[in-house]
């Protein structure tokens, strides 16, 4: 109610101004519906193609209706995550030279994705395909990796890693690069340069941030959309008609000089949301935004909006200078400043090679530090009679290059699985499997024995714990032949007395 009365007030400040715009933009709704019939690309629904024609008719976005931008004492709660322009401040379109740009010249989606192996674009559909991501910039090799004793040898890099497909944020890459090779989906950078296909794919885009974004006025959201100091990443998806509409997208606006961006809008249509095209948007904006200068993202999110930035890479955390933002951005109450800085290594629309190259890089490191990357044959349990576990080939090994060849703790890793703790849990195996009481850590025996006491005390307080507490008493309980079924009996006090030795 207080929004449609601040609307209203909204409206009566428009006056005269606001009147007249109204009659050009009802005369140009009626055109542009006319015209979208026509159009190639289908947009949703053309009630407000007004708008473009008003945009059309050199509406930069700035003017007299600045009051339909949400008040800074608006409910926060409509912001939903968006920034609207501060007034005043204004860099001409045409001075951020982004018509240089490949981007600015509406680069096809093939040539975005020409640093993208087609080999992974064409790959056959199924689960478990274990696909290689390329290209990866392969890794320094370690310096000085531990070396393999005689009998063992060196697991490659990528038998360590493990198929690439097992990933599903891999899985959910290559999808969308399927997509975007086969056209089923493209991205297009679209600004108000009054060409009909561009306006018809605006008014497309300003219909799915209304009715995504429902608590922003729709005034608003329809003049920033048109605005020629704004532009959009558009996401489009091919029909079976074989036209393109608009599914989604991402309105911002650059400001070259200080070389950041701002988020005004980000919206995917409501039936093909938490699909990945969010986050394939999103890179698309990053990438276009490194090309024409810019070094920052920045967007105002509201809480719904923070989680989905924080995964796109925007932090809370704001970096750059605030002379260069502060003025710029129109900050609401209730609302997350957010940033995003943009890397010129990082190729955004191939974030899974950049991930492997640091696994790789990681794995190297390892190398030199620890054996994962060593394979030993085995045993062969056909032709040994049990194994005492510091003689199994890889934990002597591992004793050795640790603690050198003649330590006496042999078959003890420090703290380890069979160091301390577990030990215990050995006590099950064949004699000739059992580490040697002198060969386990006291300081772990400790710590395991303490434990082990408080899990016994909490069984024991259990309510339906009473039938377990002591060793069954036959004659007590009628039950004169239990140690006959029962083979291997056992209650909480024969434990506790094994746990306290
Ligand atoms: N809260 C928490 N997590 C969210 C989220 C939200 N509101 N929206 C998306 N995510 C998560 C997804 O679960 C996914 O996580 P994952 O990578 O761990 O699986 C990740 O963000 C990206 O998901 P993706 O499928 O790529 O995004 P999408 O296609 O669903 O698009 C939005 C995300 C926000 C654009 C879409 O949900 C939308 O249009 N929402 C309405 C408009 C809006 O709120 N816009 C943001 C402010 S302008």
């Amino acid at each position: 109610e207080r929004e449609r009365e601040r609307e209203r007030e909204r409206q009566g400040a428009m006056g005269k101004a606001g009147q007249k715009r109204k009659h050009v933009e009802a005369d140009g709704e009626e055109r542009s519906r006319k015209e979208a019939k026509r159009e190639d690309v289908v947009v949703n629904d053309a009630a407000d193609a007004a708008a473009a024609a008003a945009a059309d008719a050199g509406t930069d976005g700035r003017d007299a209706d600045e009051g339909a931008a949400p008040a800074k004492a608006a409910n926060p709660a409509m912001a939903g995550g968006l920034t609207a322009p501060m007034s005043g401040v204004a860099l001409a379109h045409d001075e951020m030279k982004c018509g240089e740009s490949k981007a600015a010249r509406n680069v096809s989606t093939g040539e975005m994705l020409h640093h993208i192996d087609p080999a992974v674009a064409n790959l056959p559909d199924g689960e478990d395909v274990e696909y290689r991501i390329a290209p990866v910039v392969q890794p320094a090799p370690a310096q000085r990796p531990r070396k393999p004793p005689p009998g063992a040898w060196v697991q490659s890099t990528d038998d360590m890693l493990g198929p690439d497909s097992q990933h599903a944020y891999v899985q959910r890459w290559v999808r969308m690069v399927k997509e975007e090779y086969s056209g089923s989906v493209k991205f297009k950078v679209v600004r108000n340069d009054g060409s009909r296909e561009n306006l018809i794919l605006l008014l497309g885009l300003k219909n799915v941030f209304v009715k995504q974004l429902p608590n922003m006025p729709k005034p608003y959201v329809t003049r920033l959309v048109f605005d020629r100091k704004h532009e959009s990443m558009a996401l489009l998806k091919r029909t079976e008609r074989g036209e393109y509409i608009v599914m989604g997208g991402c309105c911002y606006r650059p400001f070259a000089e200080q070389r950041f961006g701002e988020i005004a809008f980000l919206a995917i249509s409501h039936n093909e949301q938490v699909r990945g095209y969010g986050t394939r948007l999103m890179a698309h904006t990053k990438e276009h935004a490194k090309e024409i200068g810019l070094d920052f993202l920045l967007t105002c999110a509201d809480n719904n909006a923070v989680p989905y930035f924080k995964k796109q890479g925007f932090s809370k955390r704001i970096t750059l200078a605030k002379e260069l933002w502060q003025g710029y951005i129109k900050d609401y109450e209730g609302v997350t400043l957010m940033e995003c800085k943009l890397h010129a290594k990082v190729n955004y629309l191939n974030i899974p090679a950049f991930i492997k190259a640091q696994k790789m890089a990681l794995v190297e490191r390892l190398k030199e530090m620890a054996h994962a990357h060593i394979v030993f044959p085995g045993i062969d349990v056909t032709k040994t009679n049990g194994i005492p576990v510091e003689n199994i080939p890889g934990i002597k090994a591992i004793r050795e290059d640790i603690r050198g060849k003649d330590d006496p703790a042999a078959g003890v890793l420090p703290g380890g699985l069979l160091g301390g703790e577990s030990a215990d849990s050995t006590a099950s195996l064949p004699r000739g499997l059992r580490p040697s009481l002198a060969n386990r850590d006291p300081a772990a025996q400790e710590a395991l024995q303490k434990h082990f006491k408080k899990v016994i005390e909490l069984v024991k307080n259990h309510a339906s714990a009473w039938p377990f507490g002591e060793p069954v008493d036959p004659s007590e309980t009628g039950a004169y032949d239990y140690y006959e079924v029962i083979k291997n009996p056992i209650d909480l006090k024969t434990i506790k007395s094994r746990v306290d030795m």
